[in-house]
């Protein structure tokens, strides 16, 4: 057992016979104990000792290729955003030390806020510490008690949280399914307050959603739309503004949630819009208001990269060919995915089960590859896999060497 880990089966005596807050996490222990006794490293706590470029570093000693990271447009190490970065550290300090509506706006801020503006051609953008705060600080703050969520069952845990944290009643529909989404559209009483909550890129099968039929039926329901494209800003769109943009329905939603900490390469959140009323949700906006405001060497990265992404095409086709190969090569291979046809940079290969999953991660880092393990209950319908995240920065040869690891990994451990 690794050092730190509870035993599952020891009960712990409280006065007046409470019981122990942390015995709900059992069955989680118990499962981590087993996966780990069956002689798998655990696959949850890697570290990586150097990165060397956004496709490389060292893990365990050893190179190892990333090919488990969201950093599609491989920014982190553009020269000019670390420069812009280390500037802004210098002539700004560490930190702010405070919320974006007291002491912790700095030019910086508003910089990028601008720099998103541009980028998405909208008239508002406002920015979160993360992108997990942005959907909490939105969702919730939009949409609150006797008003309606309709989401997609697949939806990120920020958007699930963001709608508890509301208040809302929450109507989930079948993963894509538009006429779901609009049977239970027609069912909520008249005058309510409805909000839809969709996706760009799903991030577990990195499936696209139908947005232009999705959009267009929410908004003749009376819906307000919301669409996080946290895994397609950058890289999906003519512009890299997303699925929306790409399937010609960007001007119809109302509310894009995005982050910084995918294509952009650093960290924070955001929300841009062209609502009228929108600047008011920075005093009303508990998430954005009662937390301490992001680094000027994090907005300052962000808004170089930003600003860079927005003349990427090359980036974006060179991603779009490296999602392709390795799409094609892992089919070939005999491997089952998560989409028949390549839609995004995420290219989830299906697991039969944990134990198989975490038998081949391992087989994989010991080739020197790192893919993310996905299992319940992010991933949907109880699903293992490993998630394939591409870069454009990851060269023809780096996705040929991938394969072959694959190739012999999955023969290893009897998948292929
Ligand atoms: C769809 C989606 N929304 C929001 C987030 C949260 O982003 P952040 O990492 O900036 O908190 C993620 C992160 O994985 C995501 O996949």
């Amino acid at each position: 057992m690794s050092e730190g880990v509870a035993e599952a089966d020891q009960p712990i005596e409280r006065v007046g016979g409470a019981p122990d807050l942390m015995s709900k996490f059992d069955p989680v222990i118990a499962t981590r104990e087993a996966l780990l006794a069956g002689g798998v490293e655990d696959p949850f706590s890697l570290v990586m000792e150097r990165v060397l470029s956004p496709t490389k570093a060292i893990c365990n000693g050893r190179d190892t290729i990333l090919l488990g990271t969201y950093n599609y447009m491989g920014m982190t190490f553009d020269p000019d955003v670390i420069a812009a970065g280390e500037r802004a550290l210098a002539d700004f300090g560490s930190g702010t030390t405070g919320s974006r509506v007291l002491n912790g706006t700095y030019q910086g801020h508003r910089d990028v806020e601008d720099a998103l503006r541009e980028f998405y051609a909208m008239d508002h953008a406002m920015v979160f510490s993360t992108g997990y705060q942005a959907n909490l600080g939105i969702i919730s703050t939009l949409a609150g008690k006797g008003d309606y969520i309709v989401l997609d069952i697949d939806s990120h845990a920020s958007i699930w949280d963001g709608c508890a944290l509301g208040n809302a009643e929450v109507v989930p529909f079948r993963h894509n399914d538009t006429e779901a989404m609009v049977k239970r559209l027609k069912r909520i009483p008249d005058g309510a307050g409805k909000l839809v909550v969709l996706e760009g890129v799903y991030s577990m099968l990195g499936d696209v959603a139908p947005l232009r039929e999705m959009v267009g039926a929410a908004k003749e329901e009376g819906a307000m739309v919301l669409v996080d494209e946290a895994h397609s800003m950058g890289f999906i769109g003519e512009n890299g503004r997303g699925v929306a943009e790409d399937q010609g329905v960007l001007d119809e939603v109302d509310f894009v949630i995005g982050t910084f900490s995918k294509s952009v390469g650093t960290v924070g959140g955001f929300c841009v819009s062209n609502h009228p009323k929108f600047e008011i949700l920075r005093l009303v906006c508990r998430p954005y208001v009662f937390t301490a405001s992001l680094p000027p060497s994090v907005v300052a990265t962000a808004a170089t990269s930003i600003r860079k992404l927005m003349q990427a095409g090359d980036k974006r086709a060179a991603l779009w060919a490296n999602s392709k190969r390795l799409h094609a090569g892992l089919r070939e291979l005999g491997f089952t995915l998560g989409t028949e046809e390549p839609q995004s940079a995420i290219v989830a290969v299906m697991m039969p089960d944990l134990e198989h999953g975490a038998m081949m991660w391992q087989a994989l880092l010991h080739e020197g590859l790192y893919v993310n393990l996905a299992r319940p209950p992010a991933t949907p319908a109880n699903m293992t896999l490993l998630r394939c995240s591409l870069c454009a920065e990851h060269s023809e040869e780096e996705v040929e060497t991938i394969l072959g690891m694959f190739e012999r990994a999955g023969k290893a451990v009897g998948i292929i």
